[in-house]
């Protein structure tokens, strides 16, 4: 068990040496690109998993819904922050020029966003389809009003 733990701490300061010192996502533009991105791709698949359900793609799974909202309502929460580092604007990232003009409106929609994921998560713990249903729909809405303003295609 021991011998375990040593070699798993040795593993991981080895990842740590290998990758550099510079690698760090709050301090380098491009790092924050790749963060904020890799947060938005598993955003879209935990949405996606919940809409097949309600869609009928794959059969409804009540723990499977919480599970992805549980996910959710944490993801939702990461993007942020990797706009707002010293130098965001000027790194690369499929962003519009609007977004840096307009990046307190960007962060309101991101804590809106937020916010109704924890209210999604909130009605997949009460459990009834009707209402998680619904709370889907707000959280899902999201996704496009703020994509129309600050992404770039
Ligand atoms: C508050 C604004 C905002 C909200 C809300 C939002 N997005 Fe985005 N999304 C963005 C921006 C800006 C980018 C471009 C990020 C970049 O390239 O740096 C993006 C990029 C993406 C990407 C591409 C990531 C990549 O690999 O290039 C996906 C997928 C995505 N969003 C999915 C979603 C889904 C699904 C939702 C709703 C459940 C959502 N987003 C909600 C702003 C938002």
């Amino acid at each position: 068990m021991k011998k375990a733990l040593i070699s798993i701490a040795l593993l991981c300061s080895g990842v740590l040496l290998s990758q550099g010192a510079q690698a760090n996502a709050f301090v380098n533009g491009e790092d924050a690109v790749s963060y904020r991105q890799a947060a938005f791709q598993t955003i879209r698949f935990n949405l996606v998993d919940i809409n097949d359900m309600f869609r009928g793609n794959v059969p409804y799974d009540l723990e499977r819904v919480q599970r992805r909202a549980e996910a959710l309502a944490t993801l939702t929460q990461l993007p942020w922050e990797a706009f707002n580092i010293p130098g965001a604007d000027h790194a690369s990232g499929k962003v519009k020029a609007a977004l840096w003009q307009n990046l307190e409106d960007f962060n309101q929609r991101g804590e809106k966003f937020a916010a109704d994921a924890a209210a999604l998560h909130e009605a997949a713990q009460g459990g009834d389809r009707r209402a998680i249903q619904g709370a889907f729909r707000e959280f899902a809405n999201n996704c496009k009003a703020c994509h129309d303003n600050y992404r770039a295609d």
